[in-house]
């Protein structure tokens, strides 16, 4: 995985701009304004992050002084931008004509629009995959914690605010929801296992906000893993955060659990992602696109979902891997009514229940690839009886990851410094593991979470 840690190349959708098209964009104010500045005709003065890695240039890139740095038809690559920066190079001078291409979009939710978030966004094409930063090398930070913590205050603030709208059946703006969306990616870009091992792992209880935030970090990660660029990711995550608001509208009969609810509140309870999109319909950021995935986070791959029960491809990929992810959390999430599964009994049932053709197997094998056998921020017991944590995968297959003891310690299993015995319980959830014959025989589905085992 290549990555750019310094140059947060950024994304951009057509769909939340305010400007509309690149023309438009290009005449504003705003676009000259963001410019170094104009320096001779056809060229054009950028600074070193608004290159976005992955473009190639057509033409010459040269420094203030006219010196050449890149060749026509050079790469952007996060090593040339890394040598760039080290060698101390601010500003770059570029053809006009390379504009579109190397440098990072200018259309943005308007929230985004300020020059000091500029640099965070994400580039509009390229796979978010090849953004990555290896940090398979490296602790956890508290910084990044510390920003996450942010990130979901600012995501629960924006919450506040559409509920605030619902109330008075306007909801008129969800860009707050982009910029939260933005922010998790740029952070899974800097860091992706911790940011999955933090946002991602089951915690001792989770209201209907806190489930959308982790669904919107987890399936923007899948979507990363099978190769989404920057501007589906953000759709995906937009579509995860607003996908269960209908609720806000609904009874208080409907928030109770699936397991108690009769069949008749089952019934209404089934049109909460009709409601959700009825919600946001009138915003003109909310693509339909994104509508459709709204509608179908519950519709499984066999036809077996609700509300509409179509099936296979006619589902929208968006809502194919959210509802793996809701699947998921699902599962390792303990309730009033019964505990949570363990992430690696979690992995095994959806494994197990795939193959009755319940989910997407394209999702389901990068969902693996995204958590490995033992998911980002669970518990194992090694061999020495001690207890670590999962901080990240494997740097190859799926079973050896790196993991930090209580005593804080990294233990790299891939580099043999360590064996695992088995995956535990979380001291701080209300956690079960499964055995394997209730694994192998257990028949459970995500409309119908009541397991019925045998
Ligand atoms: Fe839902």
């Amino acid at each position: 995985m290549e990555g750019c840690r310094d140059v947060t190349c950024m994304f951009v959708n057509a769909h939340f701009s305010p400007y509309g098209s690149n023309e438009s964009r290009r005449g504003s104010g705003l676009y000259s304004s963001l410019r170094v500045g104009q320096m001779s005709q056809g060229i054009v003065g950028i600074t070193l992050d608004e290159l976005c890695v992955g473009a190639v240039c057509k033409h010459p890139v040269e420094d203030r002084r006219g010196l050449l740095l890149l060749g026509a038809n050079a790469s952007i690559t996060a090593d040339v931008i890394r040598n760039l920066r080290e060698r101390e190079i601010a500003e770059l001078r570029i053809d006009a004509r390379d504009v579109e291409t190397i440098c990072v979009e200018d259309a943005a939710p308007v929230a985004l629009t300020r020059e000091s978030d500029r640099k965070k966004r994400i580039a509009k094409a390229t796979p978010v995959k090849d953004l990555l930063v290896d940090c398979h090398a490296e602790g956890l930070s508290e910084t990044r914690s510390l920003e996450l913590e942010t990130v979901k205050m600012l995501a629960k603030a924006h919450f506040e605010v559409l509920r605030e709208q619902l109330s008075d059946n306007v909801v008129l703006t969800t860009d707050g929801f982009v910029e939260v969306a933005n922010n998790y990616a740029r952070s899974m870009i800097e860091d992706h296992d911790q940011t999955i091992g933090e946002v991602g792992a089951a915690v001792a209880s989770c209201d209907v906000d806190d489930r959308s935030i982790r669904m919107a970090v987890l399936g923007m990660a899948v979507a990363t893993e099978m190769g989404l660029t920057g501007q589906q990711i953000l759709e995906l995550g937009l579509t995860a955060l607003l996908h269960d608001i209908g609720f806000n509208l609904m009874g208080p009969a409907l928030r109770k659990p699936v397991e108690l609810m009769n069949e008749e509140e089952l019934w209404e309870y089934r049109k909460h992602p009709i409601v959700s999109v009825s919600c946001v319909a009138e915003v003109p950021q909310i693509s339909e696109g994104i509508q459709i995935a709204m509608e179908q986070v519950h519709e499984q791959f066999d036809g077996s979902g609700y509300p509409r029960g179509v099936k296979s491809h006619r589902i929208h990929n968006y809502a194919r891997i959210l509802n793996v992810v809701d699947s998921y959390l699902q599962l390792i999430f303990p309730t009033n009514e019964r505990r949570g599964i363990i992430p690696h009994d979690a992995l095994g049932l959806l494994l197990h229940q795939a193959g009755r053709g319940l989910f997407d197997p394209r999702v389901i094998k990068a969902f693996l690839h995204m958590e490995s056998l033992y998911p980002l921020g669970s518990i194992v017991e090694l061999a020495s009886g001690e207890m670590a944590r999962v901080i990240r995968r494997p740097r190859t297959g799926f079973a050896d990851p790196v993991l930090q003891s209580t005593e804080g310690q990294r233990i790299d299993l891939g580099l043999g410094e360590a064996t695992v015995v088995r995956p535990v319980c979380d001291p701080e959830v209300d956690q079960i593991r499964l055995s394997p014959q209730v694994l192998e025989t257990v028949l459970w589905h995500p409309s119908h979470p009541k397991m019925k085992v045998g």
